[in-house]
């Protein structure tokens, strides 16, 4: 026993828990995740494991939990930068669909931390039946996805331990990133110029990351101390924020067990509004971005019924929120890789407040092998 409380503190590396430890490992994922990524003068994406593959027509992106919420983030940058048409799908829903939209031409991208998630797998076999192309997106080596798949991207991210997934999502989310950058100057609907400059800003993410961690820490602790006796949360976010906005409820609910739901901020007033009161906060993304005086009427919409906002949002942004928690900007949807460690950083802090069990939540299994 003594032993292995030995080893466990060393493998946490002086971190509280192994969530926290992953959580403060991104940095060093996103420059694994880049080296050996770019052509020598770094204006383009170097994918081999594409290379011999058709740009498909069509993907259709199946996945489970984060790893759902990592392909719904990538589609934006696949559909806008690579032109190329995207679906996501819940692997547990996808496998018992009709494969009708299933095209010779398309390729399915499973994506899984594991490689061993059952649906997942079961999703991938059901395309290969179908004679589609698969590629798998894991990070754990010669796995079953990745073993089974047409073709495979590894997200390099290391070993996970927590059950809630951190840096994974990181990972995959800078794989998708690369793969939407590759494809969109392979079919020329990119520039050079363009990817250049994307790939600039990935580059210097890994130090600005770095140094925004401790402040960021510093104000989920802040703010979780405020919320924790809560039983019901909203977390709103539009366009690329939606997908964090769903992670960012999923993170809550299973590290701390308070109720939450992710929302895209304009089905608010389709329904969930009603449930606002002062006793059911949201968590709203406010990220400087086109979508902003949306979310801002949102959360103004959100104050009218009472219910106190916690923003996240970038220096100069001028809103109203009874919490402001400002975050380094960079533009567009590469914002999101400074929000994914705010939002987790939040549910850890909350979850290790009550006194949860931060890396083994009830109910929960690291790697979800049967249905
Ligand atoms: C999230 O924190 C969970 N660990 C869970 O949703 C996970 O992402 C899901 O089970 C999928 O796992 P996979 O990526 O290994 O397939």
């Amino acid at each position: 026993q003594t032993i292995q409380w030995d080893m466990q503190a060393a493998q946490k590396g002086g971190y509280r828990h192994f969530m926290l430890k992953e959580i403060f490992e991104q940095p060093r994922v996103i420059s694994d995740g880049l080296t050996g990524r770019m052509n020598d003068d770094k204006s383009m994406v170097r994918l081999a494991e594409l290379d011999d593959l058709p740009v498909p027509k069509r993907l259709h992106i199946v996945a489970c939990g984060t790893s759902y919420h990592s392909g719904l983030w990538g589609r934006l940058l696949l559909e806008h930068w690579a032109r190329v048409p995207v679906q996501v799908e819940i692997a547990s829903e996808f496998r018992y669909r009709d494969t009708l939209l299933l095209d010779k031409d398309d390729m399915v991208l499973v994506i899984s931390q594991s490689g061993e998630t059952a649906d997942t797998l079961a999703a991938l076999r059901i395309a290969k039946q179908n004679g589609v192309t698969v590629l798998g997106l894991c990070n754990v080596v010669g796995s079953s996805i990745a073993r089974e798949a047409s073709a495979v991207l590894y997200t390099q991210a290391g070993p996970e331990i927590s059950v809630a997934s951190t840096k994974a999502m990181c990972s995959q989310m800078l794989m998708l990133t690369l793969m939407a950058l590759y494809w969109g100057t392979r079919k020329g609907c990119l520039s050079v110029e363009e990817s250049r400059n994307n790939l600039q800003i990935l580059e210097n993410l890994p130090a600005l990351l770095d140094g925004s961690l401790p402040a960021m820490h510093e104000r989920a602790k802040e703010i979780s101390r405020k919320y924790a006796q809560v039983n019901n949360f909203f977390y709103l976010g539009r366009g690329h924020c939606y997908p964090l906005a769903l992670e960012g409820a999923l993170k809550l609910k299973e590290l701390s067990y308070i109720h939450a739901e992710g929302y895209a901020a304009g089905e608010m007033k389709h329904g969930p509004i009603a449930l606002i009161d002062p006793s059911f906060p949201t968590f709203a993304l406010a990220l400087d971005d086109a979508l902003l005086p949306k979310v801002k009427s949102n959360m103004v919409e959100v104050q009218a019924r009472q219910g106190q906002v916690i923003a996240l949002t970038n220096k100069g942004v001028e809103l109203d929120a009874e919490d402001r928690w400002d975050i380094p900007a960079l533009p567009g949807p590469l914002s999101a890789f400074l929000a994914l460690p705010a939002l987790q950083l939040f549910s850890y802090e909350t979850a290790d407040y009550l006194g949860k069990d931060v890396d083994q939540p009830r109910n929960l299994a690291k790697s979800v092998t049967v249905e």
